[in-house]
């Protein structure tokens, strides 16, 4: 208990420091929130979306799951996509993966974990469909790459959905974006994914 009781101290440390610094600060956030990004991320506690990019509460929706993964049937992070797009109108939806993830890691060794094999299985499929981009790669520079193509796929998936598609037929502004974090020295880098080609060549 006494490592939670030390959680909650932080929390009325953190909590007094914000309200020093701008007293209006919780009051004005309860009344609403108007981010401007939905962040689709891993649950790897090394990657915490809002503090590598500096922003403060709500200034970012976030969702994350192992491996940043986004299918068509996960109703839990469709349902953030579309709240995020309808209702918050957020600009821009950044997927975000890292190197060293894990459940990259776990995928590509099929490793047997229990449950969470299946969800892995998506990132196997990457692999699998992805796997002349892999040929040649040994140990690291191999998990790391799929950790690449795992981010760009998943962008991809955000650009297919129909909260996507809809948004952009009713032509509604949002960019989805690829973004990778180095775990060894903190840095994002953008993969290069431009989700307007998506808009121009996809036709439903
Ligand atoms: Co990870």
């Amino acid at each position: 208990m006494s490592d939670l009781t030390q959680l909650l101290d932080n929390n009325r440390k953190w909590a007094a420091a914000m309200t020093a610094a701008r007293p209006d600060f919780f009051q004005k956030l309860s009344a609403q929130q108007a981010p401007e990004y939905l962040w689709i991320g891993c649950s790897d506690s090394r990657v915490p979306a809002n503090e590598i990019v500096g922003l403060l509460p709500g200034e970012m929706f976030v969702h994350r799951n192992v491996a940043n993964v986004v299918v068509h049937t996960d109703l839990n992070c469709l349902s953030v996509l579309q709240y995020a797009v309808d209702v918050l109108k957020v600009g821009h939806v950044i997927v975000c993966g890292h190197y060293g993830c894990g459940g990259v890691k776990s995928a590509l060794d099929q490793v047997k974990l229990g449950l969470i094999d299946n969800w892995l299985r998506h990132v196997q499929d990457v692999a699998n469909t992805q796997n002349g981009a892999l040929t040649g790669l040994e140990g690291t520079a191999r998990i790391d790459r799929l950790c690449e193509l795992n981010v760009v796929e998943q962008a991809r998936h955000v650009c297919e959905t129909t909260v996507i598609q809809d948004a952009w037929q009713r032509g509604q502004v949002v960019q989805v974006h690829a973004w990778i974090y180095g775990l060894k020295d903190g840095r994002l880098s953008d993969l290069g994914f431009d989700s307007s080609n998506w808009q121009k060549e996809r036709i439903r």
